[in-house]
Protein backbone atom coordinates (compact mmCIF):
# COMPACT_ATOMS: atom_id res chain seq x y z
CA UNK A 1 0.00 0.00 0.00
CA UNK A 2 0.98 3.38 -1.04
CA UNK A 3 1.43 6.74 1.66
CA UNK A 4 -1.96 7.69 2.99
CA UNK A 5 -1.86 11.25 2.87
CA UNK A 6 -3.76 12.85 5.39
CA UNK A 7 -6.72 14.88 3.83
CA UNK A 8 -9.48 16.88 6.07
CA UNK A 9 -12.74 17.84 4.12
CA UNK A 10 -14.79 20.26 5.44
CA UNK A 11 -18.64 19.99 3.41
CA UNK A 12 -20.51 22.90 3.22
CA UNK A 13 -23.70 22.75 1.63
CA UNK A 14 -26.08 25.38 0.55
CA UNK A 15 -29.43 25.07 0.49
CA UNK A 16 -31.44 27.72 -0.74
CA UNK A 17 -35.44 27.23 -1.24
CA UNK A 18 -36.93 29.52 -3.92
CA UNK A 19 -39.38 32.26 -2.21
CA UNK A 20 -40.34 35.78 -4.02
CA UNK A 21 -37.23 37.57 -2.36
CA UNK A 22 -34.76 35.17 -2.79
CA UNK A 23 -35.74 33.71 -6.66
CA UNK A 24 -36.60 36.45 -8.86
CA UNK A 25 -36.89 34.44 -11.56
CA UNK A 26 -39.90 34.72 -14.20
CA UNK A 27 -42.08 31.64 -14.02
CA UNK A 28 -42.00 30.86 -17.93
CA UNK A 29 -45.64 29.66 -17.51
CA UNK A 30 -46.50 27.38 -20.61
CA UNK A 31 -49.96 27.70 -20.70
CA UNK A 32 -53.23 28.91 -18.73
CA UNK A 33 -56.35 27.54 -17.73
CA UNK A 34 -58.86 29.57 -16.34
CA UNK A 35 -62.06 28.79 -14.06
CA UNK A 36 -64.69 31.27 -13.76
CA UNK A 37 -67.76 33.14 -14.98
CA UNK A 38 -68.51 36.32 -17.72
CA UNK A 39 -65.20 38.25 -16.60
CA UNK A 40 -62.74 35.76 -17.78
CA UNK A 41 -65.11 34.28 -20.24
CA UNK A 42 -63.42 34.39 -23.90
CA UNK A 43 -66.34 32.99 -25.40
CA UNK A 44 -67.46 29.97 -24.00
CA UNK A 45 -71.29 30.75 -23.36
CA UNK A 46 -71.33 32.80 -26.30
CA UNK A 47 -70.35 29.36 -28.36
CA UNK A 48 -72.78 27.58 -26.46
CA UNK A 49 -75.87 29.79 -26.37
CA UNK A 50 -76.49 32.66 -28.36
CA UNK A 51 -73.13 34.72 -29.77
CA UNK A 52 -72.57 37.85 -28.27
CA UNK A 53 -74.66 40.77 -30.24
CA UNK A 54 -72.83 43.73 -31.44
CA UNK A 55 -71.63 46.10 -30.57
CA UNK A 56 -70.20 43.59 -28.33
CA UNK A 57 -66.73 43.63 -29.42
CA UNK A 58 -66.43 46.91 -31.26
CA UNK A 59 -63.39 48.61 -29.85
CA UNK A 60 -60.79 46.08 -30.43
CA UNK A 61 -62.02 43.04 -32.23
CA UNK A 62 -63.87 44.88 -34.55
CA UNK A 63 -66.32 41.85 -34.74
CA UNK A 64 -68.01 39.90 -32.06
CA UNK A 65 -65.12 38.36 -30.02
CA UNK A 66 -67.84 36.25 -27.85
CA UNK A 67 -66.43 38.25 -24.90
CA UNK A 68 -68.78 40.54 -22.51
CA UNK A 69 -66.63 43.76 -23.33
CA UNK A 70 -66.27 45.88 -26.15
CA UNK A 71 -62.85 44.34 -26.27
CA UNK A 72 -60.45 42.50 -23.90
CA UNK A 73 -60.71 41.04 -20.47
CA UNK A 74 -58.17 41.02 -17.80
CA UNK A 75 -57.80 37.50 -18.80
CA UNK A 76 -56.25 38.14 -21.95
CA UNK A 77 -54.15 40.94 -20.81
CA UNK A 78 -52.97 38.33 -18.09
CA UNK A 79 -52.26 35.53 -21.77
CA UNK A 80 -50.41 37.98 -23.50
CA UNK A 81 -48.19 39.76 -20.68
CA UNK A 82 -46.81 36.18 -20.28
CA UNK A 83 -46.19 35.28 -23.85
CA UNK A 84 -49.14 33.82 -24.76
CA UNK A 85 -51.94 33.91 -27.03
CA UNK A 86 -55.50 34.70 -26.37
CA UNK A 87 -57.06 31.50 -23.92
CA UNK A 88 -59.30 29.65 -26.41
CA UNK A 89 -62.66 28.81 -24.51
CA UNK A 90 -63.14 24.68 -24.03
CA UNK A 91 -66.50 24.92 -25.08
CA UNK A 92 -66.04 26.39 -28.45
CA UNK A 93 -64.71 24.07 -31.14
CA UNK A 94 -64.72 26.84 -34.60
CA UNK A 95 -60.72 27.10 -34.79
CA UNK A 96 -59.77 26.00 -31.09
CA UNK A 97 -56.49 25.97 -30.44
CA UNK A 98 -55.92 24.90 -26.85
CA UNK A 99 -51.75 24.59 -26.96
CA UNK A 100 -51.22 27.42 -24.12
CA UNK A 101 -54.25 26.37 -22.57
CA UNK A 102 -58.17 26.29 -22.21
CA UNK A 103 -60.77 28.45 -21.01
CA UNK A 104 -63.92 26.52 -18.94
CA UNK A 105 -65.30 30.13 -17.83
CA UNK A 106 -68.78 31.09 -18.94
CA UNK A 107 -70.52 34.25 -18.26
CA UNK A 108 -73.28 33.31 -15.41
CA UNK A 109 -71.49 30.44 -13.92
CA UNK A 110 -71.78 30.15 -10.05
CA UNK A 111 -69.53 28.24 -7.76
CA UNK A 112 -72.43 26.12 -6.30
CA UNK A 113 -74.64 24.71 -9.06
CA UNK A 114 -77.51 26.86 -9.45
CA UNK A 115 -81.35 25.08 -9.33
CA UNK A 116 -82.41 27.24 -12.13
CA UNK A 117 -82.28 26.99 -16.15
CA UNK A 118 -80.28 29.41 -17.65
CA UNK A 119 -83.80 30.40 -19.44
CA UNK A 120 -85.36 31.23 -15.94
CA UNK A 121 -82.66 33.08 -13.92
CA UNK A 122 -79.36 33.42 -16.18
CA UNK A 123 -77.53 31.53 -14.41
CA UNK A 124 -74.77 29.20 -16.30
CA UNK A 125 -74.83 25.29 -16.38
CA UNK A 126 -71.27 25.25 -16.50
CA UNK A 127 -70.84 26.20 -12.49
CA UNK A 128 -67.30 25.27 -11.04
CA UNK A 129 -67.84 22.08 -10.67
CA UNK A 130 -68.53 21.37 -14.24
CA UNK A 131 -65.88 23.85 -15.32
CA UNK A 132 -63.76 21.54 -12.99
CA UNK A 133 -65.28 18.26 -14.76
CA UNK A 134 -64.46 19.84 -18.22
CA UNK A 135 -60.93 20.45 -16.87
CA UNK A 136 -60.39 16.77 -16.06
CA UNK A 137 -61.84 15.25 -19.41
CA UNK A 138 -59.42 17.80 -21.04
CA UNK A 139 -56.13 17.01 -19.13
CA UNK A 140 -56.59 12.96 -20.12
CA UNK A 141 -58.38 13.53 -23.13
CA UNK A 142 -55.68 15.59 -24.81
CA UNK A 143 -52.94 13.95 -23.80
CA UNK A 144 -54.54 10.92 -24.98
CA UNK A 145 -54.65 13.02 -28.40
CA UNK A 146 -51.14 14.82 -28.07
CA UNK A 147 -49.47 11.01 -27.46
CA UNK A 148 -50.88 10.33 -31.00
CA UNK A 149 -49.02 12.98 -32.75
CA UNK A 150 -50.68 14.29 -35.91
CA UNK A 151 -52.26 17.72 -36.34
CA UNK A 152 -52.80 17.36 -32.31
CA UNK A 153 -49.51 18.43 -30.76
CA UNK A 154 -49.37 21.73 -32.12
CA UNK A 155 -53.41 21.83 -30.93
CA UNK A 156 -52.90 20.53 -27.50
CA UNK A 157 -50.72 21.51 -24.53
CA UNK A 158 -47.78 19.00 -23.55
CA UNK A 159 -48.17 17.01 -20.77
CA UNK A 160 -46.03 18.75 -18.67
CA UNK A 161 -47.62 21.87 -19.40
CA UNK A 162 -50.33 21.39 -16.64
CA UNK A 163 -47.77 21.22 -13.39
CA UNK A 164 -46.12 24.32 -15.32
CA UNK A 165 -49.29 25.73 -16.12
CA UNK A 166 -50.95 29.03 -14.33
CA UNK A 167 -54.28 28.30 -13.46
CA UNK A 168 -56.13 31.45 -12.50
CA UNK A 169 -59.77 31.77 -11.18
CA UNK A 170 -62.17 34.67 -11.11
CA UNK A 171 -65.92 34.05 -10.13
CA UNK A 172 -68.23 34.15 -7.19
CA UNK A 173 -70.06 37.07 -8.04
CA UNK A 174 -73.18 35.21 -9.33
CA UNK A 175 -73.10 33.91 -6.36
CA UNK A 176 -74.00 36.77 -4.42
CA UNK A 177 -76.26 39.01 -6.85
CA UNK A 178 -79.21 37.21 -5.49
CA UNK A 179 -81.64 39.40 -4.31
CA UNK A 180 -82.19 37.41 -0.96
CA UNK A 181 -78.82 38.00 0.64
CA UNK A 182 -80.63 41.26 1.70
CA UNK A 183 -82.94 40.02 3.35
CA UNK A 184 -80.78 37.52 5.55
CA UNK A 185 -79.36 38.10 8.74
CA UNK A 186 -75.72 38.20 9.37
CA UNK A 187 -75.64 34.31 10.36
CA UNK A 188 -77.99 33.50 7.33
CA UNK A 189 -75.31 35.35 5.06
CA UNK A 190 -72.25 33.88 6.55
CA UNK A 191 -73.37 29.95 6.33
CA UNK A 192 -74.14 30.57 2.79
CA UNK A 193 -71.03 32.39 2.27
CA UNK A 194 -68.97 29.14 3.91
CA UNK A 195 -70.94 26.60 1.55
CA UNK A 196 -69.87 28.69 -1.27
CA UNK A 197 -65.96 28.95 0.11
CA UNK A 198 -66.29 25.01 0.46
CA UNK A 199 -66.93 24.49 -2.67
CA UNK A 200 -64.61 26.58 -4.33
CA UNK A 201 -61.87 25.21 -2.27
CA UNK A 202 -62.98 21.73 -3.39
CA UNK A 203 -61.87 22.18 -6.85
CA UNK A 204 -58.67 24.18 -6.18
CA UNK A 205 -57.72 20.66 -3.81
CA UNK A 206 -58.83 18.84 -7.03
CA UNK A 207 -56.78 20.96 -9.03
CA UNK A 208 -53.96 20.66 -6.92
CA UNK A 209 -53.73 16.81 -6.51
CA UNK A 210 -53.94 16.60 -10.39
CA UNK A 211 -50.48 18.67 -10.44
CA UNK A 212 -51.55 22.07 -10.11
CA UNK A 213 -48.99 24.24 -8.56
CA UNK A 214 -49.67 28.08 -9.42
CA UNK A 215 -52.96 29.87 -8.18
CA UNK A 216 -54.21 32.77 -9.09
CA UNK A 217 -57.29 34.28 -7.56
CA UNK A 218 -59.19 37.36 -8.25
CA UNK A 219 -61.44 38.27 -5.59
CA UNK A 220 -65.26 39.79 -6.45
CA UNK A 221 -65.28 43.76 -7.65
CA UNK A 222 -67.51 46.08 -6.18
CA UNK A 223 -70.81 44.66 -7.21
CA UNK A 224 -72.76 47.65 -5.73
CA UNK A 225 -70.90 50.07 -7.96
CA UNK A 226 -72.94 48.35 -11.09
CA UNK A 227 -75.93 49.63 -13.06
CA UNK A 228 -77.81 46.22 -13.23
CA UNK A 229 -77.93 46.20 -9.64
CA UNK A 230 -78.05 49.69 -8.85
CA UNK A 231 -81.14 50.54 -11.69
CA UNK A 232 -83.71 47.89 -10.11
CA UNK A 233 -83.79 48.86 -6.34
CA UNK A 234 -84.87 52.23 -4.98
CA UNK A 235 -81.44 52.47 -2.73
CA UNK A 236 -82.31 55.56 -0.29
CA UNK A 237 -79.53 58.11 -0.07
CA UNK A 238 -77.94 56.23 3.69
CA UNK A 239 -77.28 52.99 1.25
CA UNK A 240 -75.35 54.76 -1.53
CA UNK A 241 -71.55 55.76 -0.43
CA UNK A 242 -70.13 59.12 -1.84
CA UNK A 243 -69.26 57.72 -5.36
CA UNK A 244 -73.02 56.42 -5.32
CA UNK A 245 -72.32 52.71 -5.16
CA UNK A 246 -74.84 50.70 -3.04
CA UNK A 247 -73.36 49.97 0.35
CA UNK A 248 -75.24 46.91 0.90
CA UNK A 249 -74.15 44.93 -1.83
CA UNK A 250 -70.58 46.20 -1.60
CA UNK A 251 -70.66 44.88 2.00
CA UNK A 252 -72.02 42.12 0.63
CA UNK A 253 -69.33 41.67 -2.01
CA UNK A 254 -65.97 42.44 0.50
CA UNK A 255 -67.74 39.82 3.13
CA UNK A 256 -67.14 37.06 0.33
CA UNK A 257 -63.79 38.37 -0.27
CA UNK A 258 -62.44 38.23 3.11
CA UNK A 259 -63.81 34.98 3.58
CA UNK A 260 -62.14 34.43 0.29
CA UNK A 261 -58.82 35.15 1.23
CA UNK A 262 -58.92 33.07 4.72
CA UNK A 263 -60.13 30.14 2.50
CA UNK A 264 -56.90 30.69 0.55
CA UNK A 265 -54.63 31.19 3.49
CA UNK A 266 -56.39 27.63 4.62
CA UNK A 267 -55.24 25.97 0.66
CA UNK A 268 -51.86 27.11 1.84
CA UNK A 269 -51.53 25.46 5.04
CA UNK A 270 -53.78 22.37 3.25
CA UNK A 271 -51.80 22.48 0.49
CA UNK A 272 -48.18 23.35 0.79
CA UNK A 273 -46.53 22.35 -2.38
CA UNK A 274 -48.58 25.21 -4.02
CA UNK A 275 -47.93 29.20 -4.88
CA UNK A 276 -51.37 30.54 -3.87
CA UNK A 277 -51.95 34.28 -5.23
CA UNK A 278 -55.09 36.21 -4.27
CA UNK A 279 -55.63 39.12 -6.23
CA UNK A 280 -57.54 41.47 -4.50
CA UNK A 281 -59.52 43.11 -7.48
CA UNK A 282 -62.42 44.65 -5.73
CA UNK A 283 -59.49 47.58 -4.29
CA UNK A 284 -58.19 48.09 -7.93
CA UNK A 285 -61.47 48.57 -9.23
CA UNK A 286 -63.13 50.59 -6.72
CA UNK A 287 -60.58 53.32 -7.06
CA UNK A 288 -61.36 53.52 -10.38
CA UNK A 289 -64.85 54.17 -9.45
CA UNK A 290 -63.48 56.95 -6.90
CA UNK A 291 -61.00 58.85 -8.62
CA UNK A 292 -62.02 58.17 -12.43
CA UNK A 293 -60.93 61.31 -13.46
CA UNK A 294 -57.41 60.93 -12.34
CA UNK A 295 -57.31 57.68 -14.77
CA UNK A 296 -58.77 59.43 -17.77
CA UNK A 297 -62.08 58.03 -17.21
CA UNK A 298 -65.45 59.62 -17.07
CA UNK A 299 -69.15 59.12 -15.85
CA UNK A 300 -67.80 56.12 -13.79
CA UNK A 301 -71.62 54.64 -13.11
CA UNK A 302 -72.73 55.34 -16.80
CA UNK A 303 -73.60 52.31 -19.03
CA UNK A 304 -71.99 52.88 -22.38
CA UNK A 305 -73.50 50.52 -24.48
CA UNK A 306 -77.01 50.68 -23.01
CA UNK A 307 -80.68 52.87 -22.93
CA UNK A 308 -82.65 54.59 -20.53
CA UNK A 309 -82.77 55.83 -16.84
CA UNK A 310 -80.82 56.88 -14.15
CA UNK A 311 -77.89 55.07 -15.47
CA UNK A 312 -78.69 54.96 -19.36
CA UNK A 313 -79.53 51.48 -18.44
CA UNK A 314 -82.43 49.30 -18.96
CA UNK A 315 -82.71 45.80 -17.76
CA UNK A 316 -85.44 44.92 -20.96
CA UNK A 317 -83.36 46.70 -23.78
CA UNK A 318 -79.56 45.87 -23.02
CA UNK A 319 -76.47 46.35 -25.30
CA UNK A 320 -77.02 45.02 -28.35
CA UNK A 321 -80.87 44.71 -28.25
CA UNK A 322 -83.01 45.47 -31.13
CA UNK A 323 -85.73 48.19 -29.76
CA UNK A 324 -88.11 50.17 -31.64
CA UNK A 325 -87.74 53.76 -31.06
CA UNK A 326 -90.63 56.28 -32.85
CA UNK A 327 -91.84 53.32 -34.88
CA UNK A 328 -88.45 52.36 -35.72
CA UNK A 329 -86.63 49.32 -35.00
CA UNK A 330 -82.48 50.13 -33.79
CA UNK A 331 -79.92 48.48 -31.78
CA UNK A 332 -78.97 49.52 -28.50
CA UNK A 333 -75.59 50.68 -28.88
CA UNK A 334 -72.31 52.01 -27.87
CA UNK A 335 -71.44 55.77 -26.48
CA UNK A 336 -69.54 57.80 -28.41
CA UNK A 337 -66.14 57.31 -26.73
CA UNK A 338 -66.12 53.63 -24.96
CA UNK A 339 -62.27 54.40 -24.07
CA UNK A 340 -63.30 56.99 -21.22
CA UNK A 341 -65.62 54.57 -19.51
CA UNK A 342 -65.55 51.79 -17.36
CA UNK A 343 -68.78 50.37 -17.97
CA UNK A 344 -70.06 48.94 -20.82
CA UNK A 345 -72.87 47.24 -20.09
CA UNK A 346 -74.28 47.63 -16.80
CA UNK A 347 -72.43 44.44 -15.39
CA UNK A 348 -68.95 44.03 -17.59
CA UNK A 349 -66.07 46.56 -17.48
CA UNK A 350 -64.57 47.95 -20.95
CA UNK A 351 -61.57 47.59 -22.66
CA UNK A 352 -59.72 50.63 -21.13
CA UNK A 353 -60.95 49.23 -17.29
CA UNK A 354 -60.20 45.65 -18.16
CA UNK A 355 -56.28 47.20 -19.08
CA UNK A 356 -56.32 49.91 -16.39
CA UNK A 357 -56.94 47.14 -13.69
CA UNK A 358 -55.21 44.21 -15.16
CA UNK A 359 -51.89 47.14 -14.99
CA UNK A 360 -52.85 47.96 -11.10
CA UNK A 361 -52.81 44.03 -10.20
CA UNK A 362 -49.65 42.93 -12.50
CA UNK A 363 -46.88 43.92 -10.79
CA UNK A 364 -48.40 42.48 -7.23
CA UNK A 365 -49.54 45.60 -5.94
CA UNK A 366 -52.98 44.00 -5.10
CA UNK A 367 -51.82 40.57 -4.36
CA UNK A 368 -50.93 38.54 -1.26
CA UNK A 369 -48.45 37.79 -1.19
CA UNK A 370 -47.23 40.55 -3.18
CA UNK A 371 -45.33 39.12 -5.87
CA UNK A 372 -45.88 40.12 -9.80
CA UNK A 373 -48.02 37.99 -12.05
CA UNK A 374 -44.94 36.99 -14.15
CA UNK A 375 -43.51 35.05 -10.80
CA UNK A 376 -46.59 33.96 -9.47
CA UNK A 377 -44.84 30.03 -9.47
CA UNK A 378 -42.78 30.62 -6.46
CA UNK A 379 -43.92 30.41 -3.17
CA UNK A 380 -43.28 32.14 0.29
CA UNK A 381 -42.36 29.37 2.47
CA UNK A 382 -43.77 29.74 5.90
CA UNK A 383 -41.17 26.91 8.05
CA UNK A 384 -43.48 27.25 10.74
CA UNK A 385 -46.74 26.13 8.85
CA UNK A 386 -47.66 22.71 10.51
CA UNK A 387 -48.42 21.74 6.79
CA UNK A 388 -44.84 22.00 5.89
CA UNK A 389 -43.83 20.75 8.83
CA UNK A 390 -44.70 17.40 8.64
CA UNK A 391 -44.49 17.31 4.87
CA UNK A 392 -40.68 17.19 6.28
CA UNK A 393 -41.33 15.04 8.69
CA UNK A 394 -42.46 12.59 6.65
CA UNK A 395 -40.25 11.98 4.38
CA UNK A 396 -37.23 11.62 7.24
CA UNK A 397 -37.16 7.74 7.02
CA UNK A 398 -35.94 7.71 3.36
CA UNK A 399 -32.90 7.70 2.53
CA UNK A 400 -30.36 6.94 -0.32
CA UNK A 401 -29.43 3.78 -1.71
CA UNK A 402 -26.18 2.50 -0.47
CA UNK A 403 -23.34 3.56 -2.50
CA UNK A 404 -20.06 1.60 -3.40
CA UNK A 405 -17.78 3.92 -1.72
CA UNK A 406 -20.12 5.59 0.11
CA UNK A 407 -18.55 7.38 3.80
CA UNK A 408 -17.53 4.41 6.34
CA UNK A 409 -20.07 6.09 8.85
CA UNK A 410 -23.37 8.01 8.46
CA UNK A 411 -22.48 12.02 7.95
CA UNK A 412 -24.39 14.15 9.87
CA UNK A 413 -25.00 17.62 9.02
CA UNK A 414 -24.96 20.32 12.07
CA UNK A 415 -26.95 23.63 12.07
CA UNK A 416 -25.06 26.66 12.83
CA UNK A 417 -28.16 27.88 15.34
CA UNK A 418 -31.17 25.43 15.90
CA UNK A 419 -34.17 26.06 13.64
CA UNK A 420 -37.96 26.20 14.91
CA UNK A 421 -37.93 22.46 13.34
CA UNK A 422 -35.12 21.15 15.31
CA UNK A 423 -35.57 22.47 17.87
CA UNK A 424 -39.63 21.31 18.40
CA UNK A 425 -38.57 18.05 16.90
CA UNK A 426 -34.80 17.10 18.04
CA UNK A 427 -34.98 14.21 16.65
CA UNK A 428 -35.42 15.34 13.41
CA UNK A 429 -32.29 15.41 10.76
CA UNK A 430 -30.56 18.73 11.55
CA UNK A 431 -29.96 19.79 7.77
CA UNK A 432 -33.25 22.42 7.97
CA UNK A 433 -34.60 25.36 5.75
CA UNK A 434 -33.22 28.53 6.74
CA UNK A 435 -35.37 30.34 8.05
CA UNK A 436 -34.76 33.48 6.31
CA UNK A 437 -33.87 33.96 2.75
CA UNK A 438 -30.18 33.89 4.00
CA UNK A 439 -28.06 30.92 2.97
CA UNK A 440 -27.32 28.77 6.17
CA UNK A 441 -24.07 27.14 5.66
CA UNK A 442 -24.34 23.56 7.29
CA UNK A 443 -20.34 22.13 8.26
CA UNK A 444 -19.26 18.63 8.95
CA UNK A 445 -15.59 17.52 9.26
CA UNK A 446 -14.95 14.66 7.63
CA UNK A 447 -12.32 11.88 9.95
CA UNK A 448 -8.84 13.12 8.45
CA UNK A 449 -8.13 9.26 7.79
CA UNK A 450 -10.51 8.52 4.64
CA UNK A 451 -9.50 9.34 1.35
CA UNK A 452 -10.77 11.60 -1.10
CA UNK A 453 -14.11 10.43 -2.49
CA UNK A 454 -15.63 11.51 -5.48
CA UNK A 455 -19.14 10.23 -4.67
CA UNK A 456 -21.09 11.21 -1.56
CA UNK A 457 -23.92 10.23 -0.69
CA UNK A 458 -26.02 12.05 2.36
CA UNK A 459 -28.91 10.86 3.63
CA UNK A 460 -30.71 13.58 5.14
CA UNK A 461 -30.11 15.72 2.00
CA UNK A 462 -31.39 13.45 -0.19
CA UNK A 463 -34.23 13.33 2.05
CA UNK A 464 -34.92 16.84 1.98
CA UNK A 465 -34.65 17.51 -1.33
CA UNK A 466 -37.35 14.85 -2.09
CA UNK A 467 -39.42 16.64 -0.23
CA UNK A 468 -40.66 19.62 -2.02
CA UNK A 469 -42.30 20.09 -4.92
CA UNK A 470 -40.90 23.13 -5.79
CA UNK A 471 -37.60 24.96 -7.25
CA UNK A 472 -34.28 23.75 -4.99
CA UNK A 473 -30.93 25.36 -5.02
CA UNK A 474 -28.03 23.19 -3.54
CA UNK A 475 -24.35 24.35 -3.40
CA UNK A 476 -22.37 20.96 -2.51
CA UNK A 477 -18.39 21.91 -1.92
CA UNK A 478 -15.56 19.88 -1.12
CA UNK A 479 -13.28 21.40 0.17
CA UNK A 480 -9.53 19.49 0.82
CA UNK A 481 -7.48 21.56 3.59
CA UNK A 482 -4.43 19.82 2.98
CA UNK A 483 -4.97 20.09 -0.84
CA UNK A 484 -6.53 22.00 -2.33
CA UNK A 485 -6.57 20.97 -6.19
CA UNK A 486 -8.97 18.09 -4.81
CA UNK A 487 -11.57 20.97 -3.42
CA UNK A 488 -15.06 21.07 -5.31
CA UNK A 489 -18.33 22.97 -5.82
CA UNK A 490 -21.25 22.19 -7.41
CA UNK A 491 -24.85 23.58 -8.16
CA UNK A 492 -27.76 21.78 -8.38
CA UNK A 493 -31.07 23.45 -9.31
CA UNK A 494 -33.98 21.53 -9.18
CA UNK A 495 -37.32 22.12 -10.48
CA UNK A 496 -40.49 20.73 -9.25
CA UNK A 497 -39.70 17.23 -8.35
CA UNK A 498 -42.51 14.76 -8.06
CA UNK A 499 -43.66 13.85 -4.17
CA UNK A 500 -43.26 10.21 -5.97
CA UNK A 501 -39.77 10.73 -6.67
CA UNK A 502 -36.99 8.91 -6.07
CA UNK A 503 -34.13 10.37 -3.25
CA UNK A 504 -31.93 12.19 -5.35
CA UNK A 505 -28.14 11.51 -4.80
CA UNK A 506 -25.53 13.98 -5.11
CA UNK A 507 -22.14 13.06 -7.03
CA UNK A 508 -18.89 15.18 -7.14
CA UNK A 509 -16.99 15.03 -10.15
C1 LIG B 1 -80.39 24.86 -4.37
O1 LIG B 1 -81.38 24.23 -3.61
C2 LIG B 1 -80.89 23.51 -2.50
C3 LIG B 1 -82.06 22.76 -1.89
O2 LIG B 1 -83.13 23.63 -1.67
C4 LIG B 1 -80.25 24.48 -1.52
O3 LIG B 1 -79.74 23.80 -0.42
C5 LIG B 1 -79.12 25.21 -2.24
O4 LIG B 1 -78.58 26.17 -1.39
C6 LIG B 1 -79.61 25.87 -3.51
N1 LIG B 1 -78.49 26.38 -4.26
C7 LIG B 1 -78.37 27.64 -4.58
C8 LIG B 1 -77.18 28.00 -5.40
O5 LIG B 1 -79.18 28.48 -4.26
C1 LIG C 1 -51.67 26.84 -32.23
O1 LIG C 1 -51.12 27.96 -31.59
C2 LIG C 1 -49.72 27.87 -31.37
C3 LIG C 1 -49.30 29.07 -30.59
O2 LIG C 1 -49.85 30.24 -31.05
C4 LIG C 1 -49.00 27.75 -32.71
O3 LIG C 1 -47.62 27.62 -32.48
C5 LIG C 1 -49.52 26.53 -33.45
O4 LIG C 1 -48.93 26.46 -34.74
C6 LIG C 1 -51.03 26.63 -33.59
N1 LIG C 1 -51.51 25.40 -34.21
C7 LIG C 1 -52.04 25.35 -35.43
C8 LIG C 1 -52.40 24.01 -35.94
O5 LIG C 1 -52.23 26.35 -36.08
C1 LIG D 1 -87.16 41.09 1.36
O1 LIG D 1 -87.98 41.56 2.41
C2 LIG D 1 -88.94 42.52 1.96
C3 LIG D 1 -89.65 43.04 3.17
O2 LIG D 1 -89.94 42.03 4.08
C4 LIG D 1 -89.90 41.84 0.96
O3 LIG D 1 -90.82 42.78 0.48
C5 LIG D 1 -89.07 41.29 -0.21
O4 LIG D 1 -89.89 40.57 -1.10
C6 LIG D 1 -87.97 40.40 0.28
N1 LIG D 1 -87.12 40.05 -0.84
C7 LIG D 1 -86.73 38.80 -1.10
C8 LIG D 1 -85.87 38.61 -2.29
O5 LIG D 1 -87.04 37.86 -0.41
C1 LIG E 1 -88.35 53.73 -7.18
O1 LIG E 1 -88.69 55.05 -6.84
C2 LIG E 1 -89.33 55.75 -7.89
C3 LIG E 1 -89.49 57.19 -7.48
O2 LIG E 1 -89.64 57.29 -6.10
C4 LIG E 1 -90.65 55.07 -8.20
O3 LIG E 1 -91.29 55.72 -9.27
C5 LIG E 1 -90.38 53.60 -8.59
O4 LIG E 1 -91.58 52.92 -8.78
C6 LIG E 1 -89.58 52.92 -7.52
N1 LIG E 1 -89.16 51.60 -8.01
C7 LIG E 1 -89.25 50.52 -7.27
C8 LIG E 1 -88.77 49.25 -7.93
O5 LIG E 1 -89.63 50.51 -6.14
C1 LIG F 1 -55.70 38.30 3.47
O1 LIG F 1 -55.26 37.60 4.59
C2 LIG F 1 -53.91 37.86 4.93
C3 LIG F 1 -53.49 36.90 6.01
O2 LIG F 1 -54.44 36.84 7.03
C4 LIG F 1 -53.79 39.31 5.33
O3 LIG F 1 -52.46 39.60 5.66
C5 LIG F 1 -54.22 40.18 4.18
O4 LIG F 1 -54.23 41.52 4.56
C6 LIG F 1 -55.60 39.80 3.70
N1 LIG F 1 -55.85 40.51 2.48
C7 LIG F 1 -56.98 41.13 2.25
C8 LIG F 1 -57.09 41.86 0.96
O5 LIG F 1 -57.91 41.10 3.02
C1 LIG G 1 -46.53 30.97 9.67
O1 LIG G 1 -47.32 29.90 10.14
C2 LIG G 1 -47.63 29.98 11.53
C3 LIG G 1 -48.37 28.71 11.92
O2 LIG G 1 -49.39 28.41 11.01
C4 LIG G 1 -48.44 31.23 11.80
O3 LIG G 1 -48.73 31.33 13.18
C5 LIG G 1 -47.66 32.45 11.34
O4 LIG G 1 -48.43 33.60 11.49
C6 LIG G 1 -47.23 32.30 9.90
N1 LIG G 1 -46.35 33.40 9.52
C7 LIG G 1 -46.53 34.12 8.42
C8 LIG G 1 -45.53 35.18 8.18
O5 LIG G 1 -47.47 33.94 7.65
Amino acid sequence: MGAIIPLSFSILLLLAVSNPTLASKDCDFPAIFNLGASNSDTGGLSASFTPVPWPYGISYFHMQGGRYSDGRLIIDFIANSLGLPFIHPYLDSIRANFSHGANFATAGSTIRRPNTTIFQSGLSPFSLDVQLGQFNQFKKRSQWAYNREGVFTELLPKGDFFSRALYTFDIGQNDITADYYLNMTAAQVSATLTAILDKFAAVLKDVYEQGGRSFWIHNTGPLGCLAFVLDPRNFTKDQLDQVGCAIPLNELAQNFNKRLNQTVVQLRKDLPLAAFTYVDVYSAKYNLFKQPEKYGFEHPLMVCCGTGGKYNFNGNARCGDFIVVNGIETIVGACKDPSARINWDGVHYTDAANEWVFKQIADGAFSNPPIPLRMACHKEINHSTPAIRRHLRLVQPRACEPSPISPPSPISLTHPSPSPLSAENPRSPSLSIPPSPSLSPLRRAAPAEHQPRRTLHIPHLCTSLVSFGISLTLTVSLASTSSPSLSRSRTHTLREIPEESEAQTVTLK
